[in-house]
C-alpha cells in the first residue's frame, strides 16, 4: 500500500482544482523553472531537509517543487492563519508529496502546532516569511538550532525582527535576508503589494476606487507600490509618514502627506503597511466618516488596534460580506468596515502577489538555499545580505525570460568609467 503523506490540511478533494492554479502560476515563473531544470540535474540540496514557513499559495508550491527537484525533503507550514489556499495545500500533499501543514483560518493554536510540525521535519536549512519559524526553533529548539545550516527570510518585518535578535545576541544561526535583495523588494514589496493589495480591497468590498480618498499608511516599499496603483485607479491619495525623507519624497511624488488625525476624517479607505503596531487607533476610528473602509498590507495584525475599535463600538456584525466586518461605533453610530480581520488584506482576501513577481523573489530563494548549502559550517550566526551573484543572476535570467536584452559597455567604456581622468 502506498505510504500515505503526512500533512495537514483542509481537505484533500480539493486537491484538482489546487493543481490547475500552480500549473497556471508556473507558466509566469520562468526563471525559477530554469532554476529548476538545472537543480533536477545537478541536485544542489540533495538529501537535505528543508521546513518552510511561508504563504501557502500557488506560487510558493512551484519554489517548494523546486527545492525538491534539487534533492531536498521539503516540508511547508502557513506563514499566517489566513493566507493558505486550501486547494494548493491539498495538491501539495497529494500530488506532489510534499508534507503541509496548513488551513486557511486556522485558530492560534494550530497555527503554532503546524510550526511545531514544520520543526519536527528536523530541518537543516529553513525558510520564513515573519520569522515566526526561526524564533520557535531559537527559542525552544536548541537541537535544531544547533544543525540549522541558514534561514532564509522572506519579508521586512521578519528581517526586522532577526535584526533584533541578533542586536540582542540571541541570534543561534546565520540567516539570508532575501527581503533585501533588490530583485526582491523593488519588485516584490513594491509593484507585487501595490497590485495584490489594490485586488483584495476590490475582491472583499467591490468599491469604485475613482474618485475616493485613499490614505497610505507607510511610505515604503509597499507603500509607495500601493499609493502609486492606486492614483492610477483615480483615487486621491493620502500618506501618512513618521520618516521626514520618506515623508518628503511622497509630497514630491505627488501626495498630500499629513498625520493620520488630519487624514482619518478625509479618508475612504485606509490601508497600512508600516510594519508597525497602532497605526490606526481609537482617536482615529472616531474622526473618520461613516462607511470608512480600513484594512492592512503589511506582515502582522497589528497596524489597526481591533481590540481599541472594539471597545468604542456598540456592536460587530461579522461577514457582512466576505471578509467584511461592521463596527457600530458608541454614540456617533457611525460604521467602520474593517477588511481581513486586519490581516495582510492581499493574501487574505485575494490571491497574493502574481506568480511573474514572486518569479523574481522566490528564485531568489532557491538560489539562497543553493549558496547556503554550498557553504554550510562556514557562515556566523548573523544576518546576511544575498550575494550579489545571486541577485545579478536572477536579474539576468528575468531579461531573459522577457526578451529583454541590454545596452553593453564597450571596454573603452569599461575603462573611462573605472579610471580617475573622467572627462578627459
Ligand atoms: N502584503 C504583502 O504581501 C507584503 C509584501 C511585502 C512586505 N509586506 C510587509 O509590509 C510591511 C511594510 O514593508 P516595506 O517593505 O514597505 O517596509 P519599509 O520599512 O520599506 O517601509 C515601512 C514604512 O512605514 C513607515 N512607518 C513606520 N511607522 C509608521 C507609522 N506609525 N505611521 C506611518 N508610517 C510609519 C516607516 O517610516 C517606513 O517608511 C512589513 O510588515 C512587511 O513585512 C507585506
Amino acid at each position: 500500500m502506498k505510504k500515505a503523506i503526512p500533512g495537514d490540511v483542509k481537505d484533500l478533494r480539493l486537491s484538482k482544482e489546487g493543481k490547475r492554479r500552480i500549473l497556471w502560476a508556473e507558466h509566469d515563473m520562468p526563471v525559477l523553472g530554469m532554476i529548476e531544470q538545472r537543480f533536477r540535474k545537478t541536485k544542489p540540496l540533495k538529501g537535505l531537509r528543508i521546513s518552510a514557513c511561508l504563504h501557502i499559495t500557488a506560487e510558493t508550491a512551484n519554489l517548494a517543487r523546486t527545492l525538491k527537484a534539487g534533492g531536498a525533503h521539503v516540508a511547508l507550514c502557513a506563514s499566517n492563519p489566513l493566507s493558505t489556499q486550501d486547494d494548493v495545500a491539498a495538491s501539495l500533499v497529494k500530488d506532489w508529496g510534499i508534507p503541509t501543514y496548513a488551513i486557511k483560518g486556522e485558530n492560534n493554536p494550530t497555527y503554532y502546532k503546524h510550526i511545531e510540525a514544520a520543526i519536527a521535519h528536523n530541518p537543516r536549512i529553513t525558510l520564513d516569511d515573519g520569522a515566526d519559524l526561526v524564533h520557535a526553533i531559537n527559542s525552544k529548539h536548541p537541537e535544531v538550532a544547533s544543525r540549522i545550516i541558514a534561514s532564509m527570510e522572506e519579508t521586512t518585518t521578519g528581517v526586522n525582527r532577526l535584526r533584533a535578535m541578533e542586536r540582542d545576541g540571541k541570534l543561534k544561526f546565520p540567516v539570508i535576508s532575501v527581503n533585501d535583495a533588490r530583485t526582491k523588494y523593488l519588485f516584490d514589496n513594491r509593484y507585487g503589494t501595490g497590485q495584490s493589495t489594490i485586488d483584495g480591497i476590490l475582491r472583499a468590498t467591490d468599491i469604485l476606487l475613482a474618485g475616493t480618498v485613499f490614505v497610505v499608511a507607510g511610505y515604503g516599499w509597499c507603500g509607495r507600490g500601493l499609493a502609486s496603483r492606486a492614483t492610477g485607479m483615480g483615487s486621491n491619495v493620502i500618506v501618512v509618514e513618521t520618516d521626514p525623507i520618506r515623508a518628503l519624497e511622497a509630497t514630491m511624488d505627488g501626495f498630500r502627506v499629513m498625520p493620520m488625525s488630519k487624514a482619518s476624517p478625509l479618508g475612504d479607505v485606509f490601508c497600512t503597511v508600516s510594519g508597525n503596531t497602532k497605526v490606526i487607533r481609537k482617536e482615529h476610528f472616531r474622526l473618520m466618516k461613516d462607511g470608512a473602509i480600513v484594512c492592512n498590507s503589511g506582515h502582522f495584525n497589528v497596524e489597526i488596534d481591533i481590540p481599541g475599535l472594539k471597545s468604542i463600538s456598540s456592536g460587530v456584525k461579522k461577514g457582512v460580506r466576505r471578509f467584511v466586518d461592521q463596527y457600530t461605533l458608541k454614540k456617533s453610530g457611525k460604521r467602520i468596515y474593517l477588511l481581513a480581520e486586519g490581516r495582510l488584506v492581499n493574501l487574505a482576501a485575494a490571491e497574493g502577489h502574481p506568480a511573474s513577481v514572486m518569479d523574481m523573489s522566490f528564485a531568489t530563494q532557491a538560489l539562497s538555499a543553493e549558496y547556503a548549502a554550498k557553504n554550510d559550517g562556514k557562515l556566523l550566526p548573523k544576518v546576511y545580505n544575498v550575494p550579489e551573484k545571486i541577485e545579478r543572476e536572477v536579474a539576468t535570467l528575468k531579461l531573459k525570460s522577457m526578451n529583454i536584452s541590454i545596452e553593453k559597455m564597450t571596454a573603452e567604456q569599461v575603462a573611462y568609467m573605472s579610471s580617475s581622468e573622467l572627462g578627459t
